[in-house]
């Protein structure tokens, strides 16, 4: 399957508290290519989860598009061209990682999908670099390998696209970084949509071919960067002069109120 890009327009999210709106999102245009590595940045509050939830047709916008491909986000949705992989890996704590990764497709593909669906779990641990580790239940896993069974979960329904909401934000930084360049390998080997959302600079500079920094009151997109790093971006990169603009440049957009976490 061939990945598709996103495209929004004049998105505008109003939420009701006790009869007062609150305008959350107002004017986001968003153009993501297939095959794409782009980043939502911007600090807490700002909208970040809830484009995302629009984007991946959980939410619908009180205004404006989005078309996914040649399909509305509902349709992409229903059609499993997204996967989503939260800050949480919400795993079934009574189901092995091979269990919770196979578990949607067993239950879409009914009792003959079984076997196939165990096969393509393996493949996909084997992916994420848990291959021995398929047996065990989550209580035994790391919090980083509880999230590589996340990502495999996402990834066995082979979307298209993956949205992913902070994935690494409740990890150590040590653990955070291994993900950050594993995330990338899985992404050139599958060729995946990707839309990450975070609020570390140095996370998104790291990562994506383009990041979308965002502010708040309303959330909106206030500036759009390429990243111009060489691929494949490695320990290395971190140290590119370009790195270190990069990073520079973000902070000072973001200015004191940015949320930059170590990583
Ligand atoms: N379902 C909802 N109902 C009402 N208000 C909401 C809802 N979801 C989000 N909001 C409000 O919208 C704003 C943006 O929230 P959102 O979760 O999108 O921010 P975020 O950028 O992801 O923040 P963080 O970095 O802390 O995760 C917040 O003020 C939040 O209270
Ligand atoms: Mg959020």
């Amino acid at each position: 399957m061939n990945p598709s890009g996103i495209r929004a327009r004049g998105i505008e999210m109003v939420f009701s508290h006790g009869g007062i709106d609150q305008v959350v999102l107002d004017g986001v245009d968003l153009d993501i290519p297939a095959g794409g590595f782009v980043t939502l940045l911007g600090p807490s509050g700002c909208g970040k989860s809830t484009l995302l939830k629009i984007l991946g047709g959980l939410l619908r916008p009180t205004a404006g598009s989005v078309r996914v491909g040649e399909l509305s986000a509902e349709d992409a949705v229903k059609s499993r061209e997204i996967g989503l992989v939260f800050q949480r890996p919400a795993l079934l704590p009574w189901k092995t990682a091979t269990g919770n990764v196979a578990l949607l497709n067993e239950l879409v593909g009914g009792r003959r999908a079984k076997a196939s669906a165990r096969a393509t779990a393996e493949k996909m641990l084997d992916l994420v670099g848990l291959a021995d580790a398929g047996s065990k239940i989550p209580e035994k896993l790391s919090g980083g390998m509880a999230q590589r069974v996340s990502i495999a979960r996402a990834l066995a329904l082979d979307p298209t696209i993956l949205l992913m909401d902070e994935p690494f934000g409740a990890l150590d930084a040590i653990t955070r970084d291994r993900m950050n360049t594993s995330l990338l390998d899985i992404w050139s080997r599958t060729g995946k949509t990707v839309v990450f959302v975070t609020h570390s600079i140095s996370e998104a500079v790291f990562l994506s071919d383009e990041i979308h920094l965002m502010d708040s009151d309303p959330g909106r997109i206030v500036e759009s960067l390429s990243v111009e790093l060489p691929r494949p971006r490695t320990g290395d990169t971190i140290d590119d002069p370009r790195f270190v603009e990069y990073e520079h440049h973000l902070r000072k957009r973001l200015g004191s109120g940015a949320t930059e976490q170590a990583s």
